[in-house]
């Protein structure tokens, strides 16, 4: 079977910790007045806690989904500040992120707790997209195949069942928000290296998104290569017309 056939589009803007209720209401009516233009192409948001609400009313219906940057490992209980799987699912989310690098780098993340939560996303029905990168560092030291596989280790771990049904996402950190894009070859190379770890699981149709300064200009390159199913959008997420002619290209 040829999974790329079976592999549909899938484009996910990360609005990280952007927005207003005015903004969000401009971007939003905007995407539901242009995603016509969008064909064989999943299109979804994820947005910062607050504005689940308000988005969830705004896209119901839209073709468009949504669903937030991250969550608990914990079903429920005296954990302040946490946002749990179940919560997510009663705002109508469809998608949530884990491991991202911000988080990974900025609030320890390990690739244990990544799994914790992407199981924890799975128990309430909600797909994760789980983020791996390297540094530039990293990359710099050929430890790009490494490193991802040491990320995705625990994920795995989870086993196919579970695997079959999240998204992978790759944005190498030295592309994210830098302006600096993975060529087309280099980021296929690791995706292809994914993707290799997922069919030895029995799971080859799962999705790899790349992540990292994707705009319109350079969407088509990228979506042209064999094991790149989509995009995971940072900035350009936040400008309706950037962003649905990446989900468009
Ligand atoms: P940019 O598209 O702004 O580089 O961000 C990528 C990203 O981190 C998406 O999760």
């Amino acid at each position: 079977m040829n999974t790329a056939l079976v592999r549909k589009r899938l484009v996910i803007g990360n609005w990280k910790m952007h927005g207003t209720q005015a903004s969000n209401a401009m971007l939003l009516t905007g995407l539901c007045a242009g995603v016509a233009v969008v064909h064989d192409c999943d299109l979804a948001v994820c947005v910062p806690f607050p504005y689940l609400g308000q988005v969830s009313a705004s896209l119901h219906g839209s073709g468009i989904s949504w669903g937030a940057q991250d969550v608990s490992k914990h079903e429920q209980g005296a954990f302040t500040g946490e946002v749990s799987s179940s919560m997510l699912t009663d705002f109508g989310c469809r998608w949530v992120l884990v491991g991202h690098s911000e988080r990974r780098t900025l609030h320890g993340e390990t690739d244990t707790l990544v799994a914790e939560k992407a199981l924890a996303a799975l128990k309430a029905g909600i797909t994760p997209v789980v983020c791996v990168g390297e540094t530039l560092a990293e990359q710099e030291a050929g430890r790009t195949n490494e490193v991802i596989q040491r990320q995705l280790a625990p994920v795995l771990a989870l086993g196919a069942d579970s695997v079959a049904k999240m998204v992978i996402a790759y944005e190498p950190v030295w592309a994210i928000g830098t302006g600096l894009t993975a060529t087309p070859e280099q980021a296929q190379e690791v995706h292809a290296f994914i993707r290799a770890q997922l069919s030895e699981l029995g799971v080859p149709q799962v999705r790899i998104l790349y992540g990292g300064s994707v705009k319109a200009s350079n969407a088509l390159s990228l979506f042209a290569m064999s094991d790149i199913d989509g995009a995971l959008v940072g900035g350009a997420s936040l400008v309706t017309e950037e962003f649905l002619r990446i989900a468009a290209a």
